[in-house]
């Protein structure tokens, strides 16, 4: 049976000490994700997004309260948790394949050389890469690094996939791409994720929920929207999908909310569409003419 309380986050806060003193930049943040679940997580720009997530991944602690994930608690990194930034982080003197190797030495110390290399090589396939195995980081495109850095995470068979803003830095295309790559893998595995992205189109047609962030200091859980659509899910079939536009409205609706207290919304080198200063949500309660739309609409807030 699914574990519905398989990572758990509870009553969570951090402070950061800064020269303006001491910082309570999330508190109370409390959240139970079930074997299996996609969520993610979407608020606006420094509200503390990131620092949950490091917090889970185990790279920073938590002032108050605690994680625990299958049962033990989080109080470092480790492979259990397969990490995927918005730039993956290669090691440039290595080529795709040692850089996915690198994560399997740890987690499987024991296998063969070739077993090794067959379960990188596997994942990189899966990903796209099966003819670039042996080019290093700076022969391939930001998006076939981005790939390598999804297989790294996924060849740990971690418990649990922290993804932070995966597709933040691509063109519109390579992202949609790397989201039916993203889909098709989790299908076939379905790792515990939990995904940050400031777009509520990628955050629906990923998530079995969407968590909101209240905005910061003190950020907490706002509000958790359920996605209802079936799996698989087909990117053209949701934008057609009245109910879509229902479950973007209220995402949408729960920023707006929030007003905005970062940096001015930009647009993002990806093409996608930024809000929330223009009054775009007003229009999209009803399914516009899909032919008009990009086959994904990639709302963006910042
Ligand atoms: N090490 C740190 N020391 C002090 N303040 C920090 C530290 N890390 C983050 N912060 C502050 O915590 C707040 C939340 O940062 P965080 O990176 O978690 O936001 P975010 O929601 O991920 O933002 P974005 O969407 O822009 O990535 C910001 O105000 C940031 O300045
Ligand atoms: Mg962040």
């Amino acid at each position: 049976m699914t574990d519905t309380r398989f990572l758990e986050i509870s009553q969570v806060s951090k402070t950061f000490e800064t020269k303006k003193g001491p910082q309570t930049v999330v508190e109370g943040f409390d959240l139970r994700i079930a074997e299996g679940e996609f969520v993610s997580v979407v608020g606006h720009s420094g509200c503390g997004k990131s620092t949950v997530l490091s917090m889970v991944a185990g790279l920073a602690s938590p002032t108050h309260g605690g994680i625990v994930l299958a049962g033990r608690e989080v109080t470092e990194p480790g492979p259990d948790r397969g990490v995927v930034f918005q730039a993956p982080c290669l090691l440039p003197w290595m080529t795709a394949l040692e850089n996915v190797l690198l994560g399997i030495d740890q987690v499987k110390p024991r296998a063969t050389k070739k077993e090794k290399r067959d379960i990188a090589a596997h994942y990189l396939g899966l990903v796209g890469l099966g003819e670039a195995l042996d080019k290093r980081p700076a022969e391939l495109s930001q998006g076939m690094r981005q790939r390598v850095g999804l297989a790294r995470a996924f060849a740990l068979a971690p418990k649990c996939l922290l993804l932070d803003e995966p597709f933040g830095m691509l063109d519109s295309i390579t992202r949609m791409e790397l989201q039916e790559v993203l889909l098709g893998i989790w299908a076939e595995h379905r790792i515990t994720a939990v995904m940050v992205t400031h777009d509520v189109d990628e955050a629906i047609l990923l998530s079995d929920r969407v968590v909101l962030m209240t905005n910061g200091p003190h950020a907490h859980v706002g509000e958790i929207v359920s996605v209802p659509f079936e799996r698989p899910r087909d990117r053209h079939v949701l934008l057609e999908d009245s109910a879509f536009y229902e479950v973007r409205e209220r995402l949408i609706g729960f920023l707006e909310g929030q007003g905005h207290h970062g940096p001015p919304p930009s647009t993002p080198g990806n093409g996608s569409v930024t809000l929330p200063a223009s009054p775009v949500v007003a229009d999209i309660t009803e399914p516009p003419d899909v032919e008009l739309l990009p086959p994904v609409a990639g709302v963006c807030v910042r």
